[in-house]
């Protein structure tokens, strides 16, 4: 789409473009090696990745389904219990506790942001409770300070799912330092991406590190001797050695992405849209890395929009159309339409508009200008 008067919603490749040398020399380096799946660059970007967020370990994996599966796993949860979770996710989270039998009990999330709303935690929680998983949607930590004081008044551990949100932070925190355990993704449309799957948990304790390091290779330690029912959820050595050259051009690039936000927050402002589409709000004393710029689109306008986007060659996404408690495999749950209101709400609006760290400035004018011009014809239509 390069080139043509489009705008993709994501240029994976201008990441390639800028370090092909480098990267092709990671990749010679692991070929020379004859070390492919976990092995010296999977520990060293486990190292680079825990001293990143300020944590104490890191443990590479498949991906970042597998880190929040790894991380719940780790806190023993299992059949019977419960976790507590925002339906306003991607459905690695909900699908993490299903898989491990337990039952996952939705908190409706805070319109503003779209992270779970800590005011309705605290009702959720029952003798069954295990954890509270904390997803930092779009790139925006969670309100931690009384997700923290639940969490210790009922003394259950906060996994933070922070697929979305490397970089992150709450009052300085990063990501990765705001509860138990951290789960990461660098599924390529991450911030930081590698080339195919790949995850992390990190966390501060050791024994859990021990315990997640040891699952995430069928639960064997030593050799062929399982203490644990685990998995194979191993990261591969390709993986690692490319994510380590990209780790040193994260903070660049996650500069680049506030930058275009802001941009956008301007041509929003100019072109006398902020009526039309709201723009993502961003609470004080954080850090938000902008893995997506979201909008809440008006008027119940979000899918007419989206067909004019689409005829104008303007990538855009819906992160997410559906809440977990209403997909089809969680029926058995019980829950209805109605049941988590601010979720479904955001559902029929919110809109991600194009956002990657080398976005032109043309490119965003040209997806802002389309937006007005949408706005115009609809206008003229209803007068
Ligand atoms: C919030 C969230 N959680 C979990 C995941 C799962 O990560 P992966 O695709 O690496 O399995 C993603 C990635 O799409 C995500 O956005």
């Amino acid at each position: 789409m390069q080139g043509s008067a489009g705008v993709p919603l994501c240029d994976v490749q201008a990441q390639y473009r800028e370090l092909e040398e480098p990267l092709r020399e990671a990749v010679e380096r692991v070929l020379r090696s004859g070390q492919v799946i976990l092995g010296p660059e999977v520990e060293a970007l486990e190292e680079e990745i825990a001293r990143y967020c300020g944590a104490g370990y890191g443990i590479g994996c498949s991906s970042g389904s597998d880190a929040l599966l790894l991380a719940l796993a780790a806190l023993g949860v299992g059949p019977a219990d419960e976790v507590i979770l925002p339906p306003f996710t991607f459905f690695a989270c909900v699908g993490a506790v299903c898989r491990l039998g337990a039952r996952p009990v939705f908190a409706d999330i805070d319109p503003w942001t779209c992270n779970i709303d800590p005011a309705q935690v605290e009702g959720k929680i029952t003798e069954r409770t295990k954890a509270i998983m904390a997803v930092h949607l779009y790139g925006q930590c969670a309100e931690m300070e009384p997700l923290w004081r639940i969490a210790e008044r009922w003394q259950l551990p906060i996994v933070e799912d922070a697929a979305q949100a490397i970089g992150a932070e709450y009052h300085g925190k990063r990501a990765g330092t705001l509860g138990a355990i951290a789960c990461f993704s660098f599924y390529p449309t991450k911030n930081l991406g590698a080339l195919g799957d790949a995850g992390m948990v990190v966390t501060s304790d050791p024994d859990w590190a021990e315990h997640m390091r040891c699952l995430r290779a069928h639960g064997m330690a030593p050799r062929y001797y399982h203490k644990y029912m685990g998995w194979n959820a191993r990261l591969d050595a390709l993986q690692a050695a490319m994510l380590r050259v990209k780790l040193s051009h994260l903070d660049r690039w996650t500069t680049a992405r506030q930058q275009a936000a802001l941009r956008y927050d301007a041509f929003i402002e100019e072109q006398h849209l902020a009526h039309f589409l709201q723009r993502p709000t961003v609470r004080p004393n954080r850090r938000h890395v902008f893995n997506q710029y979201v909008v809440r689109v008006a008027r119940g306008q979000r899918d007419a929009l989206v067909r004019h986007f689409k005829h104008e060659k303007i990538g855009c996404e819906i992160y997410y159309p559906v809440p977990l408690h209403l997909q089809e495999c969680l029926h058995h749950l019980g829950h209805k339409e109605g049941d988590f209101p601010v979720s479904e709400e955001a559902a029929r609006s919110v809109l991600a508009l194009p956002m990657f760290p080398e976005i032109t400035v043309d490119q965003q004018r040209r997806v802002i200008q389309s937006v007005a011009a949408f706005q115009r014809q609809e206008t003229r239509l209803a007068a």
